[in-house]
């Protein structure tokens, strides 16, 4: 839910009060990032890797191969401690060779051409190998791109120190479009940013060419991201002007050897001549026409026209992204045609070139049905089988909107002839914005691990989205970006493991998330086993800790209107599915919605067995009981307490879990830089505070109904 938000955030400015009081020697201020390459402190590895990678021999001549020579040149300079020289040949005993089959000699006559073919455009294989008395790192791919992710790789693997013998990794995407969202407005703004303004500058533009533009494409394509979304979904028509086109060129030219492509977010009325206003009249956008009616030929001639435009311009651009009927924005059913209308009209508009539209599904108009989070299912299934081959729907992990814990959207899985692309937020829009330590890698693989059961046990959502499941043609996921022009990139230091996870499961969902976790911590903040192994933990615990102090035991959508930042149970004006009262239903009785089959039965749009375990208290897993059911005060749950007394233990043990995240943070002040370090703390103390806040409001306010003590 959207409106206007004039809100002025203090801690930054305490934390830089902080900092100069304190006046410590400030060392890393977060803006390289998981690619610091420093020094490899332990001697053994560095004497090993050094002895390894003597010479370095990149074939090709494209602007990817120069950028891998010069990630090559800064990453073994900082890793190794010393120059590495680049070479033409192989010169000497141990060399690191890239090339594909076609650039390079040596990689050709190692015939890896049988598990190349397997790898496609993006894949890349890294191997040991012998060649004439030279011991070989290979790193060989079908494209430069591929060489490019297989460079990022070895320089993981050397940030993390693993052993550089006897390599054999070959590495595909599991998705395709591996996209983020930026909710970025022309007037730079973020839509739900919390670490300052956009990164790009559209004034500037694109004559200026901020040179954080090459650092976020470096950082992106060093996790595997393929493509950008520059603008918010609540997309301002100008986006698709002349003048704003050629500054999107600009940035798609820049992208592009990085192997990001760019995407737009359009507002369906962009033909329509008229004013656009962010918050009032949105029917207004940048054409002379009188209506975007999907089924008018002048509306879909005006498409195809911008279609050629912008392809002459940017010939790889990647597609377009569209929220309609949504929260006011503009769509076909302004014109009583439906979503596949409107999607296929894009659609065709950007098939000749290659494009893709991503519709979203993120849709809850109330005359659909009372319970909002059954309407997007019961207006895009009676579509499946209605789009154009190179639309996707788009559709949030759950039917909700971003909280700390949904069960999975239903549409998946129930949308067969339909690629779905899986929407994640990387941005903490209901968790604690930049301020809190919340790891979402975890939440994302509880999602990509849900089993649907859409064709029995193991339809999990991880096997919809990356398509074996459906056999989908085209697969993709998007991560709403936490990325703004804050000088760490993302608020907090750790919100930039989220990004770094985002990048990383869209690439290979099988990732564990306490993997993800200890390649970040390595790579950013230390390889010292017992630091990564306490920092881990606070990790991994720390999504479960906020959904125990924010919304447990199934709550949902209780923080205050608007912000989404601190609770506000008690609120209950405007739209009803913009309050929480309409999402607790706390009364004399019990507290919950009821969505069983005897309620809204948005169980009913699960596949079974879920539908009937859902269905039933007994069987409900009591982390989703208050989604789906309206639960008795007394009612007794699986530890023998009563629901009350479990929603006191919960609240009480997510506060808990954030002071043992500060205390474990503490003890490693002497192991962590001292600028990340004081930063962190301060933002784990702010995060205590509010924990207590939402335990006290709470408790204190369904207390009110329950008429129950408070224990814990
Ligand atoms: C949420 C969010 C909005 C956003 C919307 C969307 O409702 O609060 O700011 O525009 O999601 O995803 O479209």
């Amino acid at each position: 839910m959207r409106r206007r938000l004039l809100f002025t955030f203090t801690l930054p400015v305490i934390v830089l009060g902080l900092f100069s009081v304190v006046g410590t020697s400030l060392s890393d201020d977060g803006y390289t990032l998981w690619m610091k390459y420093k020094k490899i402190d332990d001697e053994r590895r560095l004497s090993q890797y050094q002895h390894a990678i003597s010479t370095v021999n990149v074939s090709g001549t494209s602007e990817t191969c120069r950028i891998i020579r010069e990630e090559l040149e800064n990453g073994l300079r900082g890793l190794l401690g010393k120059e590495v020289l680049f070479a033409a040949a192989v010169n000497g005993k141990n060399a690191l060779v890239i090339g594909t089959p076609v650039t390079s000699d040596i990689v050709n006559k190692l015939g890896y051409h049988a598990r190349l073919q397997s790898l496609g455009k993006e894949g890349y294989l890294l191997k040991s190998a012998e060649l004439k008395g030279s011991n070989l790192i290979v790193i060989a791919a079908n494209g430069d791109i591929g060489l490019l992710y297989g460079t990022f790789h070895l320089l993981r693997l050397m940030q993390t120190r693993h052993s550089l013998d006897s390599l054999d990794v070959s590495s595909r995407p599991k998705t395709q479009y591996r996209l983020l969202n930026h909710w970025d407005n022309l007037d730079g703004s973020i839509e739900r940013g919390y670490a300052g303004r956009s990164l790009w500058k559209w004034d500037d533009l694109p004559k200026k060419i901020d040179p954080r533009y090459r650092d976020y494409a470096r950082a992106a394509a060093s996790i595997g991201i393929n493509g950008t979304v520059l603008n918010n979904v609540n997309a301002d028509p100008r986006i698709l002007d002349a003048q704003h086109l050629q500054k999107i060129a600009a940035l798609a030219d820049l992208f592009r050897p990085y192997g990001i492509r760019v995407f737009l977010s359009v507002n369906f009325a962009s033909p329509m001549s008229g004013r656009f206003e962010l918050d009032g009249d949105r029917k207004g956008g940048i054409g002379n026409l009188t209506t975007s009616d999907p089924l008018n030929p002048g509306v879909r001639l005006w498409w195809k026209n911008k279609a050629r435009e912008i392809y002459g311009l940017i010939p790889d651009f990647g597609g377009f992204v569209v929220k309609a009927n949504s929260e006011g924005m503009p769509g076909p059913q302004d014109y009583k045609r439906t979503h596949a209308n409107g999607a296929n009209m894009l659609g065709e508009s950007l098939a000749p070139y290659g494009g893709v539209v991503m519709w979203r599904a993120f849709v809850y108009n109330p005359d659909v049905d009372f319970d909002r989070v059954k309407r997007a299912y019961k207006e895009f299934v009676p579509l499946d089988g209605k789009f154009l081959s190179n639309v996707f729907v788009q559709a949030k992990n759950g039917p909700l909107d971003f909280q700390p814990r949904e069960p999975v959207q239903p549409l998946f899985g129930a949308m067969p002839k339909t690629p779905l692309m899986l929407e994640l937020q990387i941005t903490q829009e209901y968790l604690g914005h930049s301020t809190y330590l919340v790891y979402l890698a975890s939440m994302w693989k509880e999602y990509l691990q849900f089993d649907t059961y859409a064709k029995g046990r193991g339809s999990t959502l991880a096997s919809v989205v990356d398509g074996t499941m459906e056999n989908y043609q085209m697969t993709g996921m998007a991560g709403v970006a936490n990325i703004g022009d804050d000088r760490n990139w993302c608020g907090h230091i750790f919100a930039q493991a989220n990004w770094y996870a985002f990048g990383r499961l869209a690439w290979d969902h099988r990732l564990s998330a306490e993997q993800i976790a200890d390649e970040w911590i390595r790579m950013t903040l230390s390889n010292n086993s017992s630091v990564v192994a306490s920092v881990r933990s606070m990790m991994m615990g720390s999504r479960e800790a906020c959904v125990d102090y924010m919304e447990p035991l199934g709550l949902h959508h209780i923080m205050q209107t608007d912000f989404h930042y601190g609770p506000e149970p008690s609120y209950d004006k405007g739209r009803p599915d913009w309050t929480p009262v309409y999402y607790h239903r706390a009364d004399s009785i019990g507290i919950g919605f009821d969505r069983s089959s005897s309620g809204s039965n948005a169980v009913g749009q699960y596949f079974s067995p879920l539908r009937e375990m859902f269905d039933d208290t007994s069987t409900c897993p009591e982390k989703y009981l208050l989604w789906f059911h309206h639960v008795r005060w007394d009612h007794r749950m699986k530890s023998g307490r009563t629901l009350w007394e479990e929603l006191c233990n919960k609240y009480y043990a997510g506060t808990m879990c954030v002071d043992s995240m500060l205390a474990t943070w503490k003890s490693l002040e002497k192991s962590i830089d001292p600028e990340i370090f004081l930063q962190v703390k301060a933002r784990l103390e702010k995060q205590k505070t509010d924990a207590e806040i939402w335990r006290g409001t709470c408790l204190r306010y369904f207390q009110r109904f329950s008429k129950m003590p408070v224990i814990h």
